[in-house]
């Protein structure tokens, strides 16, 4: 049995009084514990990668850093390559996090597209009003993106 298919099985121990007290989410040392395979976080159809997936992030603000914390995480699998952001502290943090030189520390979003595709992708982390021409700047430029959504709870979005 599969880690997957414990705890896809934990109601059904639950109801019969097997698990004990504390013992819920500390799967991994019940896994340990029973030599069970740690496949929980695993994605099924995950397909190792050749190379990373090389990205450009703009807007290093919560979300950017966010989804730039997973190319920390996962060296293997997404490098962040250059940062867009207008504040200088964001900015300055950002580049000594990710290691990137100057060059690739823009200000603007719209200085990124200045040169021709140098990235697999763009990560568009901007608020909300700020999605639309970077997104089609990028897509114009031949870029993958991945575009953040609006999000209700944004000042101006209540409604
Ligand atoms: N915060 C959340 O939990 C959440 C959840 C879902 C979606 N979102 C969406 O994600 C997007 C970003 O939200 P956030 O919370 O990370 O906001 P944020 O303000 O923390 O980050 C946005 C960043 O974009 C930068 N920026 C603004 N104008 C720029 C420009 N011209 N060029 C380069 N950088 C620029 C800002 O300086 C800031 O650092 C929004 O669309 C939001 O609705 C946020």
């Amino acid at each position: 049995m599969s880690l997957r298919q414990f705890i896809l099985s934990r109601k059904l121990l639950r109801s019969i009084n097997v698990v004990a007290n504390g013992i819920q989410g500390r799967w991994k040392d019940v896994a340990e514990l029973f030599g069970l395979r740690e496949d929980v976080f695993e994605n099924p159809s995950h397909i190792p990668f050749k190379r990373p997936v090389s990205v450009i992030l703009i807007g290093a603000g919560h979300r950017g850093n966010i989804y730039a914390d997973y190319a920390l995480q996962h060296p293997d699998e997404m490098t962040i390559i250059a940062v867009a952001e207008i504040s200088e502290t964001r900015l300055n943090k950002f580049q000594k996090k990710h290691r990137l030189n100057n060059e690739s520390c823009f200000t603007f979003w719209n200085e990124v597209f200045n040169t021709p595709k140098f990235a697999d992708a763009v990560i568009i982390a901007t608020p909300d009003h700020l999605h639309t021409e970077p997104a089609l700047a990028a897509l114009e430029a031949g870029y993958d993106i991945l575009l953040e959504n609006p999000w209700p709870q944004q000042k101006g979005n209540a409604d």
